[in-house]
């Protein structure tokens, strides 16, 4: 029998996943200890010195396991388009369930060759020559560029976040991994761009050969756009001009720009980079570069790893990235002008003017939400010449920073997560200019250093630290920003650290919230902002968890919101990455309306196998896609004791892969009737 995943660990996630993804961030001190004002200061001090006690009661609280949704017609009203199917219940199946009427297949899983002539793939025999040609592991991220109206077929493309060598091969010795080993892990890294074709009958896109079909390693040049290329604090050894650098790591979320090209963040980048111990350096601890070798040691291959050989290599990443995914020959851009954090994601509005505003979070516990403002306009078309123009706007503009305001008093925020008496958590907000062009904003640093170091410029002009800002994407016809707020278990536990804000309302926030961002008169290009949180997430018997006002006994239970995703009806899509904080249940996909009666009436559609995440959803009209990343990564599991045999089954190794689910019978998803 096959034991369910351990529940154990600090925050719920498998040890082994934090290792792997992150770099154990959670066992490090929090990077910000900036102590730059906010407006909770007061109250935080006050809750700091009561959360024990808020926590143990917390504890005591009796949970349900499967608080599944009720069917919309208990209601009465019709569920709105789009969202006409019946949730799933909540498990810990080791397999993707859909819900009733709907099919499900695999697009592509890791090591399915992209280029004709490449191996199958061999858990057992796997070499770097083979992965690099082969779908990479652990997909983050996805988008669907249609090739044709019915959406028959597309380009899709994927990231690969990091790799889990205790998982991708059998007698894995992580304090001597061999060069071979390396090299894998080097070219499973990166994205991948392919084909999709299904039938006029069927929703099961595949994965094909085509001229689109690329993929991107940590050996593929990227150009250094925008104020900080060419840099001192770009250069290296082996890049003298500081505007190229190979490769990309641990991208997570993405976008799709309004000119048919991909942003991709590179989010834990510290990671990476050995030999930080005892530099005492703020430049590498405020981005949690610490400690000597690294998990995966490749410093002992490259010495672009090594921080006492290449001090400047860890600049290069941490960036928002850009690739046309239309021209395979085109070189993939690191811009600059977005800052360098821990990048979850980038997601571009156009304003009225035709201007671009682009909006990215910093995922890591007290980081800041940040935007940018282009100077250069949108050209229309999808021509090569406008594609290439347009990939110039995220090169130059102004870069800003999110400081919140609530409007109840901080007395009413006690960090339960109890909604205070004007019955929202909401308030308004300004963006904060950090710097444009060679311009800084921020007292002490150059332009240069505001780009590069960017968490350390957001901390002195006083940013609103916030819980994991994850994927942050514009609903695509009100403009309205939505954020993934995942959680934050430090928040008024850890001493020293902030305690409860409006926006950040909930102690040992295990399960996150949803923020809902509106600009100023609609204005994509205003400086001010009124905001609200759209869901506090958890269990709904909790009575400290929040469903835009819906009925709280209709709705699943949701923890950890890390991707969203919008459908053509305007419905919000969430995907989570709650790595077993919600009693050990899987990872979803929810759907949710945002307006109307129906608005929060949250409903699960799909859950991904044990150990997996749910990522990078693309809801097309007939067809959802997911990625299931990190299937049957729990503690004490590894490719010599699988706990998941998904998707090949029998006795094989779990394997990252996409998923396309549709509705049976040739009808559009969600169709009501
Ligand atoms: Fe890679 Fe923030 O999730
Ligand atoms: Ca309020
Ligand atoms: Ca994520």
């Amino acid at each position: 029998m096959i034991p369910l995943p351990l529940v154990n660990h600090r925050v719920g996630r498998a040890a082994v996943t934090c290792e792997y993804r992150c770099g154990d961030a959670c066992f490090h001190d929090v990077p910000n200890t900036s102590d730059n004002p906010y407006f909770g200061d007061l109250v935080s001090r006050r809750t700091a010195l009561k959360a024990g006690a808020v926590v143990a009661a917390a504890a005591t609280v009796a949970l349900p396991t499967t608080a599944a949704a009720a069917e919309p017609e208990a209601k009465g009203h019709r569920p709105p388009k789009g969202l006409d199917f019946k949730p799933v219940e909540v498990n810990t199946k080791d397999e993707v369930v859909v819900p009733e009427g709907y099919e499900q297949g695999i697009v592509i899983r890791w090591g399915d060759p992209l280029f004709p002539g490449v191996p199958e793939f061999d858990f057992d025999n796997q070499t770097a020559a083979k992965q690099a040609k082969q779908f990479g592991f652990n997909c983050d991220f996805a988008a669907i560029l249609p090739l044709d109206p019915l959406e028959l077929t597309g380009i899709m493309v994927t990231n690969h976040e990091y790799t889990s060598e205790t998982f991708m091969f059998r007698g894995y010795d992580p304090n001597n991994p061999t060069e071979e080993q390396v090299k894998i892990g080097w070219a499973a890294h990166g994205l991948s761009v392919f084909m999709i074709k299904r039938s006029l009958f069927s929703g099961h896109y595949k994965a094909k050969f085509s001229k689109y079909n690329r993929r991107i390693t940590l050996h593929t040049p990227f150009e250094v756009r925008g104020p900080a290329a060419g840099s001192d604090l770009l250069k290296t050894s082996a890049d003298p001009t500081g505007k190229k650098v190979l490769g990309t790591i641990n991208n997570c979320a993405g976008g799709v720009t309004p000119w048919g090209t991909i942003l991709s963040g590179e989010e834990n980048f510290n990671q990476y980079f050995a030999n930080a111990a005892g530099r005492n350096d703020p430049k590498l601890t405020r981005y949690g570069v610490t400690g000597n070798a690294t998990t995966r040691k490749w410093e002992r291959f490259d010495k672009r790893w090594d921080l006492a050989q290449e001090p400047n290599e860890v600049n290069r990443f941490g960036w928002i990235i850009e690739l046309d995914p239309h021209d395979p020959d085109s070189t993939p851009i690191k811009h600059t002008a977005l800052g360098r954090f821990k990048h979850e994601t980038a997601n571009v509005r156009v304003a009225d003017d035709g201007r671009v505003v682009a909006y990215s979070g910093d995922d890591e516990r007290f980081e800041y939400i940040y935007k940018f403002i282009s100077n250069g306009k949108m050209k229309r078309g999808n021509s090569k010449a406008a594609r290439r123009h347009n990939m110039t706007l995220l090169d130059d503009g102004t870069l800003y920073v999110a400081r919140f305001k609530g409007d109840s008093p901080a007395s009413e925020i006690d960090g339960t997560g109890k909604l205070p008496s004007d019955g929202k958590f909401d308030g308004t907000g300004e963006w904060i200019p950090l710097a444009a062009g060679n311009k800084s904003f921020v007292p002490g640093m150059t332009a240069e250093e505001v780009y590069v170091f960017t968490r350390i410029a957001a901390d002195k002009v006083g940013a609103t630290k916030m819980d994991r800002p994850e994927d942050i994407q514009c609903h695509p016809r009100t403009g309205t920003v939505y954020c993934a707020l995942s959680n934050n278990v430090e928040r008024g536990v850890t001493p020293g650290k902030e305690g409860p804000t409006e926006p950040n309302p909930r102690i040992n926030n295990r399960h996150g919230q949803v923020l809902e961002l509106t600009e100023r008169r609609g204005d994509a290009l205003a400086l001010t902002f009124n905001w609200g949180l759209f869901m506090v997430c958890g269990f709904p018997d909790d009575p400290n968890t929040y469903f835009g006002g819906y009925d709280k006994s209709q709705v699943s239970p949701i923890s950890s919101p890390d991707n969203v995703a919008f459908d053509r009806y305007g419905n919000l899509w969430i995907s989570t990455d709650a790595d077993g904080k919600l009693d050990g249940l899987n990872d979803g996909l929810y759907g949710v309306p945002l307006e109307g009666p129906e608005r929060g009436h949250l409903k699960l559609f799909l859950t991904v196998p044990r150990g997996g995440e749910t990522c990078g959803p693309v809801i097309g009209e007939r067809v959802i896609t997911v990625c299931v990343q990190h299937p049957g990564e729990v503690d004490g599991a590894s490719a010599d004791k699988p706990v998941s045999n998904w998707p090949d089954r029998g006795t094989s190794r779990p394997r990252p892969s996409v998923v396309a689910v549709w509705r049976k019978g040739r009808r559009q998803l969600g169709e009501i009737g």
